[in-house]
């Protein structure tokens, strides 16, 4: 049978799978998904009631309706002080999962090697393998789960010029962590005299906790394409609308590839995502969920190291990246089963984010105060009676 060699090879996704093995388990506790627990804002919302009832219902330009570009453009300057061109420079995906597929898909040739800093977001693997790219990981568990400029150059000394493409995540899923602009500013000056393009994924951009975030695209700008969208700043992961923006040469074949594979994005999605990152409201919208996030972090930390997991300080997105604890089982997988299992809390194993991952697990905050005192609660149940 005709089966594309890479489609076959790709492994199914090992988060889901897990969950699958723990979703039968009675009166459990999911803390697995990296999927906010809001509702959307009302006035999103309408935005996207008025554009269906308007007979907003023909194609939309394929980069994106002028209307959201617009409001990508005001985003972009507004939050991290960036410049793009509406026309040029900024392209709406359906969600940042198709920014990753159609940046490394336009970037890669085959054979390239792709630095990948790890434990890492479980999609960016099989979408580099589909690109013909080959990864190349760097383990940053010794480093606080950063890439370091150290890092960076010795993998450019050994892989030379078939070293085209790093892919940063920040704040990063599944760590919590994240770079400060000196740590950015240190990874750009390693980068500026080569020709590597990077693609950094800043879908969390919007939640961090401590201090504003920054992205390399101010120290690098002619090699840098940022993914973002509305995912996770906005609680819309269900719209699936994202974006890319970078300088025009590295915009055009991504917009070339975007054209061909999926047209233009839904108009009602596009319209309420305009609402949500060109308004003064929406604004407020992600500020109130970044507290909610920031109260919910600020209990779970300590009570989890209270019970014996060793955490590093998590500055942004929604996730804690727990070593365990001495005493335990420290294959990460078995200990994730026992724990949904026995202790009726789910959570994701650490190895499932490739190497640095093993031995810790990753426990997701988008879920109520009230869920986070009960699984803190079962999980200290469990320990105690290990
Ligand atoms: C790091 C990272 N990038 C991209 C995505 C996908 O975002 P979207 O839902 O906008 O496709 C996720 C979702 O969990 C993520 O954690």
């Amino acid at each position: 049978m005709g089966v594309n060699k890479r489609v076959a090879a790709i492994e199914p996704n090992a988060i889901r799978a897990f969950d699958d093995q723990t979703s039968g388990v009675a009166d459990i506790l999911k803390l697995t998904l990296g999927e906010p627990d809001f509702a959307v804002p009302q006035h999103v919302k309408q935005a996207a009631i008025d554009s269906i009832i308007s007979d907003d219902s023909h194609y939309a330009p394929s980069k994106g309706s002028i209307a959201l570009r617009k409001a990508i453009r005001h985003f972009m300057m507004d939050r991290y002080d960036l410049s793009y061109d509406v026309d040029s420079e900024i392209v709406v995906t359906l969600g940042a999962t198709e920014g990753i597929y159609d940046t490394l898909t336009a970037f890669v040739n085959d054979g390239d090697k792709v630095l990948l800093p790890a434990p890492n977001f479980s999609m960016y693997d099989p979408t580099i393998a589909l690109a013909g790219g080959e990864v190349v990981y760097v383990d940053t568990s010794k480093s606080d789960f950063l890439l370091t400029p150290t890092q960076l150059q010795a993998a450019i000394d050994e892989y030379g010029d078939k070293l085209t493409t790093v892919l940063l995540n920040y704040p990063a899923n599944p760590t919590g962590v994240t770079y400060t602009a000196e740590q950015l500013a240190a990874l750009a000056e390693v980068l500026q005299d080569t020709d590597i393009t990077v693609i950094a994924d800043e879908i969390y951009a919007e939640l961090t906790y401590d201090a504003p975030h920054y992205s390399i695209a101010k120290y690098l700008p002619a090699q840098t394409v940022i993914l973002n969208g509305v995912s996770k700043s906005h609680a819309m992961t269900g719209y699936r609308i994202g974006f890319i923006v970078g300088p025009k040469e590295l915009i055009a074949p991504v917009a070339t590839l975007h054209q061909f594979t999926v047209t233009s994005a839904s108009n009602p999605a596009m319209a309420a995502a305009a609402e949500a990152l060109g308004s003064a409201q929406g604004k407020l919208d992600s500020k109130g969920m970044r507290e909610a996030y920031r109260e919910r972090r600020d209990y779970l930390v300590p009570a989890l190291r209270q019970l014996g997991f060793e955490i590093p300080q998590p500055t942004g997105a929604f996730y804690v990246f727990a070593k365990l604890p001495a005493n335990v089982n420290q294959d990460d997988y078995e200990f994730g089963l026992d724990l949904a299992k026995r202790g009726k809390v789910a959570v994701i194993p650490g190895s499932i984010f490739n190497i640095g991952g093993e031995g810790y697990i990753r426990i997701s905050y988008a879920s109520s105060m009230a869920v986070l005192h009960e699984a803190v609660k079962r999980i200290g149940t469990f320990l105690e009676n290990y």
